[in-house]
């Protein structure tokens, strides 16, 4: 199954991030994508696809996925496997890395299967827009490299122990 991770990141930290994880899955740089300089094409070419966005604003998507995830949301991507992260402030306490629960609204009708859904425990915010059933964990793994770097990367490594 080849792997593939696609990111938009505004400071570096995203793209940080998904290189720790592409390292704990064994995935090589060369399937590591900046959504800033791919076509969504190159989505064909993995079967598995991991999407990454920090959040930005109020609760919004990282801007360099403004036309990428228009294109992905209108693919058909039956038959594949599609994990989520991103990276937020957990100080922005009501839209806790909104962007992850945003791609995943416009994914989930692309036929592939979600999977990596990351309990937010131990997480201290009021909302996020990637948890959809209160109780039952993110639709992805949120990561806040500005209040809980220590923890990070300990929480990729559960996170792709269940992918
Ligand atoms: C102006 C501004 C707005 C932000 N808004 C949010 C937000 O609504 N929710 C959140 O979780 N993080 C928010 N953040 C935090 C960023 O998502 C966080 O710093 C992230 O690590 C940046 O990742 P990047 O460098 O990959 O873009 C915001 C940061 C700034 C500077």
């Amino acid at each position: 199954m080849k792997t593939g991770i696609f990111y938009g990141s505004t400071t570096g930290t995203t793209a940080d991030i998904a290189s720790r994880i592409a390292k704990a899955l064994g995935v090589a740089e060369e399937d590591v994508h900046n959504v800033a300089e791919v076509r969504p094409s190159e989505l064909g070419k993995y079967d598995f696809i991991i999407l990454g966005s920090s959040t930005w604003g109020d609760g919004d998507l990282q801007e360099d996925w403004g036309d990428f995830i228009d294109a992905v949301e209108a693919m058909a991507l039956d038959g594949k496997k599609i994990a989520l992260f991103g990276c937020g402030d957990e100080s922005m306490t009501d839209t806790f890395c909104n962007a992850v629960g945003e791609i995943y609204d416009r994914v989930k009708g692309t036929g592939a299967t979600i999977v990596g859904a990351f309990n937010t425990f131990p997480y201290e915010f009021n909302h996020s827009a990637a948890v959809k059933v209160e109780g039952a964990g993110a639709v992805g793994l949120l990561i806040d490299e500005v209040n809980h770097a220590d923890v990070t990367d300990k929480r990729i490594a559960e996170w792709v122990k269940t992918l």
